[in-house]
């Protein structure tokens, strides 16, 4: 049976605690491996998770620190730690195949490809543990960590394998933005659960030891009826009727939302932006409805001033359908003073402006389509070639089309939108890492490859088209 509606509170996942410091560096320890959760009523779901946990621990380093994390490897199929927005060297980026394979086995057959046999030759295998050095030169930003597995992103994802990363800076300090217990992340996704309460991935290799990826029927990525908000079914949250500050995360495989509030505020927008992927917008921006792709990170206040104590309001998806269309419930229980506000200048943009399409010096152009395997350019992933070389340094306009709906994700950098079929959204501003276009849409967007060369991916954020080829490989020279 399906579990009843703001029945649970919204838990917030625990902050990691550093394992050491010293006089430039947090060091960080974390471990994946099977844990069990409290999803659904009277019953306990078997996860995978970063320290047990779904969501993993939320990591939370300076702009500038150096953080190291020590991704350690319990689970009985390889891992590989990526963090997503994270402006990170390629050494510690979690390349599909830099795989972590825990101790005591012999190395697992590492399966494999849509369109490709892997051979062991084609992995960097660490055994048990793996060091990831993350030099955080970027701004203050929602970033999230996640399984990145060749192949195996999807199914690795959904059974738990994916975390908070914040990133803070002075500027963003400095901020009167809504604080503590009112800045709340929010990870929704959504879920299947079978008739034991365990979570349904129709794998096609179940074992996740050989066979990537799903059945064709599942072709245009994997769903579930269920939404989880931090970990459980359609929580609920007791509110002052003040601001709060929610960083959304859409970490589901295939679903897109389409987020409002029932009932409206009585005056103003239902949700306040003030970041994106990439951190602070300059300005903040009203939305009565948030489009959040997979992967991608909405930066918002809503303002519980708009609602008198004893309402409830329903955080809804537009974009679903029956169970889909609620994700949670706001309970304004109390008056309180609010000394938060919302500033009209956000935060020092000169170098988003600074970035313009004379800039560039090149266009590429990326066609996002196929379907057995998923391609981009008409070619499925080829670990071996290289899609794109920009130069170290360089600005490049890349034209990006699709076939069907497809959230494209570029690592290394945060870029601009500069250009989408029927005009930007209001939701388009700000420094992006994934850009969400429509079937049969065109965007284009600017980027700038700076600070660190080698081989990068960039593929669609729906993780079984990336699991199923739509993935391809940038190479900064
Ligand atoms: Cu969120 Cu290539 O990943
Ligand atoms: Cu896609």
């Amino acid at each position: 049976p399906r579990p009843p509606y703001f029945a649970v509170p919204l838990p917030q996942p625990p902050v990691l605690r550093p394992a050491s410091v010293d006089g430039t560096t947090d060091y960080y320890e974390v471990t994946a491996r099977a844990g069990s959760a409290r999803m659904l009523p009277g019953t306990r779901t078997t996860i995978w998770g970063y320290d047990g946990l779904f969501p993993g621990p939320t990591i939370v380093s300076r702009s500038g620190r150096r953080t190291v994390v020590r991704h350690i490897n319990e689970l009985p199929v390889p891992t590989t730690p990526h963090l997503h927005g994270g402006h990170t060297p390629a050494d510690s980026d979690g390349y599909p195949t830099d795989a972590i394979v825990r101790t005591g086995g012999s190395l697992p057959d590492l399966g494999r490809y849509v369109g490709m046999t892997m051979s062991p030759s084609d992995y960097q295998v660490s055994y048990e543990y793996r060091d990831y050095v993350y030099p955080l030169n970027q701004r203050a930003a929602t970033l999230w960590y996640h399984d990145h597995r060749m192949g195996f992103t999807g199914p690795q994802v959904y059974r738990g394998l994916a975390g908070f990363h914040l990133v803070y800076d002075d500027e963003e300090t400095r901020l009167p933005l809504p604080g503590g217990d009112k800045d709340q992340l929010l990870m929704i996704v959504d879920r299947a659960f079978d008739g034991d309460g365990q979570l349904k991935y129709p794998s096609t290799g179940p074992s996740l030891q050989h066979e990537a990826g799903v059945s064709s029927r599942y072709h245009d990525g994997v769903l579930g009826d269920t939404i989880l908000v931090n970990g459980v079914p359609w929580p609920f949250l007791e509110v002052s009727n003040t601001r709060y500050r929610f960083r959304i995360l859409n970490a589901s495989n295939a679903r897109r939302f389409e987020l409002a509030l029932d009932p409206p505020p009585a005056d103003g927008p239902h949700f306040i932006q003030v970041g994106s992927d990439g951190g602070l917008l300059d300005r903040p921006v009203g939305h009565d409805l948030v489009p959040i792709a997979q992967a991608e990170r909405f930066d918002v206040v809503i303002d519980f001033g708009q609602y008198r104590v004893g309402d409830r309001v329903t955080l809804i998806n537009r974009a679903g359908s029956g169970p889909t269309t609620v994700v949670m419930q706001f309970r304004v229980v109390r008056e309180e003073a609010d000394d938060s506000w919302v500033p009209g200048v956000l935060a020092d943009m000169s170098e988003f402006d600074a970035l313009t399409p004379d800039r560039a010096s090149g266009t590429r152009a990326m066609r996002f389509s196929g379907g057995d395997p998923w391609e981009i350019n008409n070619k499925p992933f080829d670990l071996h070639r290289v899609d794109a070389n920009p130069k170290l340094g360089a600005t490049e306009i890349w034209k990006i089309s699709t076939s069907a709906h497809h959230p494209v994700h570029l690592h290394l950098v945060q870029f601009k939108i500069i250009a989408r079929t029927g005009g930007l959204r209001p939701t388009d501003g700000g420094w992006k890492d994934t850009f969400d276009l429509a079937p049969g849409e065109d965007g284009q967007v600017l980027a700038r490859f700076t600070e660190y060369p080698g081989v990068y991916v960039f593929h669609c954020h729906n993780l079984e088209h990336e699991d199923m080829a739509m993935m391809a490989n940038v190479a900064v020279e």
